[in-house]
């Protein structure tokens, strides 16, 4: 694949010419409407990421997935043979949600040899075959072999576990990622176990939200306390070291800080004493061997790549060899779930395990001083002052993924139009 460098001439937005320099509306995050739409053709559509490798540690091992924009939930299996499927999560009898622990609208995970369902208790293995019906001599014609759970498509790339609800895919799961992302393939993510998590309910329009990860002119007037004691400068400038988009993913890579070199007068006396702290332990794990797929843009002190994977994940790669992803799940047009999950390699002593606890609270609180724009944001867009509104060059992902999110849901209601015709 190729890559670019910054434009000899223009800006990164004038490169893609596609995008055009207007100002946009952002209509698609207040819209009840325009959600639907999406639930629609995208939601039910694309390929979604809903977990990792690492939530499947042995055979038999499974864990739900609420996917409220597509209307269901599935359940994500390993099988005996070690294969990875996915199937919606309803009991062929009557329609009941099959796998759930203390509520039906809590997800779940475990370990089983086969689900029986709380209702009438239909049985059903991790291939999805129903193996068990009560009292199936009641029945008329019934063949348990015709009875099994609904497959889903599901997919796993780099340990990333992906479903797509739509019967037909319209893309493989490769296809889709595309040249740019495809590219993570060998990235060493599975040398990445040691996991931090949480999640969030959040009051916005998902794409609000992701909006305000996809850019970095907001750091210093909203993160102005994490740039350091000597450093908090809310007007400090930030420039962007590469943009590039594939498809309807994208990236944007940001200058590093040469591992662990800066001065310790610029930072907090807690991070000098955790060493961790501006993006992760200062301790980095070595690997051995190349890193394929990051730092697309050959950026020469490269610091961060934040892969903005269509339609709601995010991972972020850093150069102290640890990652970040996130996930975005609407349940309304103005509400979303949010999950975090930072990896980095196992621990070795005790001081290694505090650097990363203390990363995992530094992205915590940076996520909150995101996330305490998200109401104000929201109530601002919904009041609908404004048609439109000004990006600068550094917003050409919020430009790109509003136009990636109005196109895909033009296209499909365009192929299912020519379909009814
Ligand atoms: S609905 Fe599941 S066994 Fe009846
Ligand atoms: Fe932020």
């Amino acid at each position: 694949m190729t890559s670019f460098p910054r434009p000899a001439e223009g800006t990164w937005t004038e490169h893609y010419s596609e995008l055009g320099t207007a100002p946009i509306s952002f209509q698609d995050s207040i819209s009840p409407e325009f959600y639907r739409r999406e639930q629609d053709a995208i939601f039910r559509q694309a390929w979604l990421n809903v977990g990792r490798i690492e939530d499947l540690p042995k055979k038999g091992s499974w864990f739900t997935k609420d996917i409220v924009a597509a209307r269901t939930s599935v359940i994500v299996t390993r099988g005996p043979d070690d294969s990875v499927k996915a199937f919606h999560n309803v009991c062929r009898h009557r329609g009941n949600k099959l796998v759930w622990d203390t509520k039906p609208t809590q997800e779940a995970q475990g370990f089983a040899r086969q689900f029986v369902c709380k209702y009438h208790g239909w049985r059903y293995g991790l291939d999805g075959s129903c193996t068990y019906v009560h009292q199936e001599n009641e029945f008329f014609d019934v063949d348990k072999d015709k009875l099994g759970l609904a497959e889903v498509q599901c997919e796993v790339f780099a340990g990333f576990i992906f479903v797509c609800l739509a019967r037909q895919p319209q893309q493989t799961l490769r296809d889709f990622l595309g040249p740019m992302v495809g590219a993570l393939e060998g990235y060493p993510f599975e040398l990445m176990t040691e996991r931090y998590s949480f999640r969030a309910e959040n009051n916005s329009n998902w794409k609000v939200f992701i909006d305000a990860f996809q850019e970095y002119y907001h750091v210093p007037p909203l993160h102005t306390y994490q740039l350091g004691p000597n450093n908090r400068d809310p007007n400090a400038e930030f420039e962007g070291a590469h943009y590039q988009l594939d498809g309807p993913h994208r990236v944007v890579t940001t200058s590093g800080s040469q591992k662990h070199k800066w001065p310790v007068e610029t930072m907090y006396p807690t991070e000098v004493l955790l060493r961790s702290g501006n993006m992760g332990p200062w301790d980095a794990t070595e690997f051995d061997s190349e890193l394929p797929g990051i730092n697309p843009g050959g950026v020469k002190r490269w610091g961060i790549d934040n892969f903005q994977i269509f339609p709601n994940l995010e991972v972020l790669i850093y150069e102290r060899n640890w990652y970040l992803s996130y996930r975005f799940w609407p349940t309304s047009h103005n509400t979303h779930v949010f999950e975090a999950d930072l990896w980095f390699t196992p621990a070795r002593t005790a001081r290694e395990r505090l650097a990363r606890e203390y990363a995992a609270i530094t992205v915590k609180e940076y996520a909150l001083q995101d996330a305490g724009t998200l109401d104000g944001t929201q109530l601002g867009l919904e009041s609908e002052a404004f048609d439109e509104y000004p990006l600068n060059d550094q917003e050409i992902l919020v430009r790109h993924f509003h136009k990636s999110v109005g196109d895909w849901v033009a296209a499909h209601e365009g192929t299912a139009a020519g379909a009814s015709r």
